[in-house]
């Protein structure tokens, strides 16, 4: 993939990580893992518990592992495919699991995935991913699965939702700015952002799936105080970059934010999604 890359949210600007590196996705997992709607994750373990013999999950843009540590301690049941394009993420997934024979890591890119990538598998998994595709990629990915009649679990999408309690005058201009910059082309074509799963949905019941839906936000307080910092960070660098907010008055938000880090509790929307024939 070309470009910068951070989190499901990916930026560029004066402000950079070093991409979606092990410690923004470490200092992210708590939070994830709080938010992921156990109800949805309780009716794919039963999907799964049904299968009969058959649960290979691949999980797409696996990272270190956070869908495999977010289903223990069931996933040791399955098997488990991780597929990425950053070889250190899947040496760093390895290294963390390594008592575990059933997990496989695959080094591959989505955009041209290898045949071989669904191969006996039950499930498909994908966390903090579909709000960096496109439409055209869903579409492809669906119409693949509706074929192969294997069922989706897609976790943590943002849907364009950042709020703050304590409101600042400058939130929904840098929001909506960054809203624009989410919808950019991450590697797979003009990226869906917020609309993630409202299209994903629409997809996936055209190809006669059924699908779950349940919100994810992560809720932000204090104890996650640096997490709120590098995102607002990645949100003033994002929202600067669209050119759509002057860049005083991204500074300004910025520097006003940061300051209320630890006193002002965040809610960053997401959704999680299963589907199943
Ligand atoms: C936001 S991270 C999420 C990682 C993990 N699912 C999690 O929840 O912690 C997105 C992941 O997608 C991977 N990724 C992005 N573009 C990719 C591509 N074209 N092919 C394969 N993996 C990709 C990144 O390397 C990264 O690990």
């Amino acid at each position: 993939m070309a470009g910068e890359r951070q989190s499901s949210f990916r930026f560029s600007g004066r402000y950079r990580m070093t991409g979606f590196d092990k410690t923004w996705l470490d200092l992210r997992e708590a939070a994830d893992h709080a938010a992921r709607d156990h109800g949805l994750q309780k009716q794919v373990i039963d999907h799964l518990a049904a299968a009969h013999g058959q649960t290979l999950v691949v999980d797409l843009g696996a990272g270190t592992g956070s869908t495999f540590r977010a289903f223990l301690p069931e996933a040791l049941h399955w098997r488990w495919r991780l597929v990425d394009n950053d070889p250190l993420l899947l040496i760093e997934a390895k290294r963390r699991h390594a008592g575990s024979a059933r997990i496989e890591c695959m080094e591959a890119h989505l955009d041209a995935p290898a045949d071989s990538l669904f191969f006996e598998a039950r499930l498909v998994t994908a966390s903090a991913l579909f709000d960096l595709v496109s439409e055209s990629f869903l579409a492809r990915l669906v119409s693949e699965l509706a074929q192969t009649n294997i069922g989706l679990y897609a976790a943590l999408n943002y849907d364009g939702v950042c709020r703050w309690d304590e409101h600042h005058p400058l939130d929904d201009e840098v929001v909506a700015a960054f809203n624009v910059h989410q919808r950019r082309d991450k590697g797979f074509g003009p990226a869906l952002g917020p609309d993630a799963t409202p299209v994903l949905r629409r997809l996936l019941e055209e190809q006669g799936f059924q699908v779950a839906l349940a919100p994810s936000p992560w809720r932000l307080d204090k104890a996650h105080a640096e997490l709120q910092r590098q995102f607002i960070f990645g949100i003033a660098s994002a929202a600067a970059e669209t050119g759509l907010v002057e860049e005083a008055d991204v500074n300004d938000w910025r520097l006003a934010r940061l300051q209320q880090a630890e006193s002002s509790d965040c809610l960053v929307g997401h959704w999680d999604l299963f589907a199943f024939r």
